[in-house]
């Protein structure tokens, strides 16, 4: 298969690819000229053609018009840019919900999405998989030769307004799933734990998505039902992708990952290996100070679900969006900073939403690489900027990143530990994760995000927070990696259930218990804004909130307590030796002095280097004949970094130390690495 946008002549995509989603279709032909000529000028490499031209390319269902694409791609073709060709399925034209008024989603509580946005349609239809399968055929019988493609674009964004559907239609689809997962209705009844609340079911027509009840939906139900919602919208890929391997051989197929902390529905580590090429979008969140930091995350997490492969940045912004309650542009180098951050951690490709500005829909306050304004404006000219640093780095293409820490991450986990009726509503899955990952980034340490059942081995390291839901096979996975020598630190509220959100029962934390050389018997959730204070070890004179528990360790030392609050003198932090390896349990909320304290910590341990540049980010990509390091200064000083080499941004000799400016970006080819 192929890995990496390619022409069909076999080249591939060559250095950093730069581009944007192109749609011409709302310009007049003349503007398309002036398109070219522009994108020419900024360097760009690749544009995104057709995501939302449905309506267009088949105007009435059955008749197709696609004599305008073939234009554009032989207009951008002449002008030396390749083509990421969608399929155009994420926004069915109106004709379809009119002719087939089933098609449309519905909420938990029987609310229709009706058509007039985009995305209205219910992953499980058969009528929309049947007309959409038909336009990629279409599409793929006319563009599969055409010189300008190297990548098909799957759909946009699956999932992203339209991720659960409670139709009836879905309710079929969701039977289904269920009848492959179990088999038999008694399996399930005993999966869900039917016998509370009289909920056993005797026929599996009566067994429905979780819609809005009078109380608390079965919990092992809604958990299926997210899975199986995950699972929907991947077919939905997986059709559309085998079609396009079947007309278009060789043509790598992807399809863009929404991987944001906002965003909870699809289970990218499953999807990852589905696709040739793993794409992603990111948006900074406007209200967030350092949401450089969040975006570090789900840059490490995108690299996660491409097990380590270079992937495909298809969108983030220039500056402002218009879709979040305060849309605040990039600070001037921002641009810059926030594509090559991305670029750090793996993405061989820096594309946006969108190339030109639109006049009109929904979108038209969205910034662009060319914006309202045009040419001079102070966007445009960092874009050329852009382009220029780009090319100037494009070497570091192909090379990658490899993590000293590894972090686990599972998505059943994360639906299952923010189910509804738990003993506290102020614990979320990603705290924990943005908690150590912030203090990583402090420390100036990589990570790799893994899977439960990933190897572990090579890592000096592994972080496993709130893994709520445990199988037996994570449980192992982890023994086995402390018992070879490795360090762990588990968070609480993991190990407490199986897959069917079963408690493991004879003492929390069940599938850690042993491994951890503690038992907890009851929970104690603090009160809202309620603190308590740390005594002993690492944590000593820190607080913490949220979350406290009953702990005994059994075999395990204790390192600190609480010193005062519900649970004054009981273990908040342990640690024990297996052999050469050590297992730690945190069983509370750490503040961040107390969360950078332990991660700190447990670098030294394990002989992890850390730094001490607040706002400065330093990431390496290797190759086999090169490495690269990444500074990416977000603070306003100027700082140094100690590395030999030459900066590709500003080919200069680093002689020992590279020098970055307050804001700026240095890309510095280590001699002697
Ligand atoms: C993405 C989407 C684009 C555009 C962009 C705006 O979620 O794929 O089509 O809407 O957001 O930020």
């Amino acid at each position: 298969m192929t890995a990496w946008p390619v022409h069909p002549d076999g080249t591939r995509l060559p250095g950093v690819a730069y581009g944007g989603d192109y749609n011409p279709e709302q310009w007049p032909r003349e503007v398309w000229d002036e398109d070219v000529r522009l994108m020419r000028e900024a360097g760009v490499t690749v544009a995104t053609v057709g995501v939302f031209s449905w309506a267009l390319l088949e105007p009435a269902e059955g008749h197709f018009e696609l004599d305008w694409l073939a234009d554009v791609l032989d207009l951008l073709h002449a002008n030396g840019i390749a083509v990421d060709l969608a399929t155009g399925t994420a926004s069915p034209p109106p004709w379809l919900s009119h002719h087939y008024p089933e098609t449309l989603p519905r909420q938990a509580d029987g609310t229709v999405l009706w058509p007039g946005g985009r995305q209205a349609w219910c992953p499980s239809s058969p009528v929309y998989r049947e007309r959409s399968l038909a336009l990629v055929s279409a599409l793929a019988e006319r563009f599969h030769g055409h010189p300008a493609l190297v990548m098909w674009h799957v759909s946009n964004e699956l999932g992203g307004h339209n991720s659960r559907c409670y139709c009836d239609v879905t309710a079929q689809a969701f039977r289904g799933w269920l009848r492959q997962r179990y088999g038999d209705l008694d399996v399930l009844n005993e999966a869900w734990g039917t016998a509370f609340w009289s909920q056993r079911y005797g026929d599996w027509d009566h067994v429905l998505p979780p819609r809005s009840a009078p109380t608390f939906p079965n919990p092992t139900q809604q958990l299926d039902f997210a899975r199986f919602g995950s699972d929907a919208l991947l077919e939905c890929f997986v059709a559309e992708r085998d079609l396009l391997h079947r007309i278009s051989p060789g043509v790598p197929v992807t399809t863009n990952f929404m991987i944001m902390s906002h965003v909870r529905d699809m289970d990218y580590l499953r999807w990852g290996p589905e696709l040739d090429v793993v794409s992603q979008d990111h948006y900074l969140e406007a209200h967030d100070p350092d949401a450089h930091v969040e975006l570090a995350w789900s840059a490490d997490l995108t690299r996660g679900t491409a097990d380590g492969r270079p992937w495909f940045l298809m969108e983030h912004s220039t500056s402002a969006v218009n879709w979040q309650p305060r849309n605040v542009p990039k600070a001037p180098g921002q641009l810059a900073r926030n594509s090559l951050a991305h670029v750090a951690r793996g993405s061989d490709a820096v594309c946006f939403f969108q190339w030109r500005a639109s006049r009109a829909g929904a979108e038209k306050f969205h910034s662009a690489l060319l914006p309202h304004g045009g040419t001079d404006t102070r966007v445009w000219r960092e874009v050329v900027e852009l382009g220029r640093t780009l090319r100037a780095i494009g070497e570091v293409a192909g090379t990658t990143v490899r993590g000293d820490v590894a972090v686990v991450v599972d998505w059943d986990a994360r639906w299952a530990a923010e189910l509804d009726s738990h003993p506290t509503q102020d614990l979320t899955y990603l705290d924990r994760h943005h908690a150590l990952y912030r203090a990583l980034w402090d420390a100036g340490v990589t990570v790799d995000m893994v899977r439960p059942d990933d190897d572990l081995d090579g890592y000096r390291l592994v972080l496993v927070p709130t893994l709520y839901l445990t199988t037996d096979a994570a449980a192992t996975n982890l023994a086995g990696y402390v018992e070879a020598g490795g360090t762990a630190l588990v968070t609480y509220w993991s190990g407490i259930v199986d897959g069917h959100d079963h408690v493991r029962l004879g003492g929390y934390p069940g599938a850690f218990r042993e491994l951890l050389g503690i038992t907890t018997e009851e929970f104690f959730p603090l009160r809202e804004g309620q603190e308590v204070r740390l005594s002993g070890g690492v944590l000593d004179g820190t607080t913490a909130d949220v979350w406290t528990e009953l702990l005994h360790a059994t075999s395990a030392e204790v390192v600190s307590s609480y010193d005062d609050g519900p649970l004054a003198g009981v273990p908040a932090l342990t640690r024990r030796r297996v052999g050469d390896g050590t297992a730690w349990y945190l069983a509370t909320r750490t503040d961040p002095a107390g969360t950078t304290a332990l991660v700190r910590q447990l670098c030294a341990d394990v002989g992890i280097a850390t730094h001490d540049l607040p706002g400065v980010e330093v990431v390496r990509r290797s190759g086999e004949t090169a490495s690269y390091l990444f500074v990416l200064n977000h603070t306003d000083a100027a700082v140094e970094v100690p590395v030999r080499g030459t900066d590709l941004v500003t080919d200069r000799a680093c002689p020992g130390t590279v020098k970055v400016a307050a804001g700026g970006v240095a890309v510095v080819r280590e001699e002697g690495h």
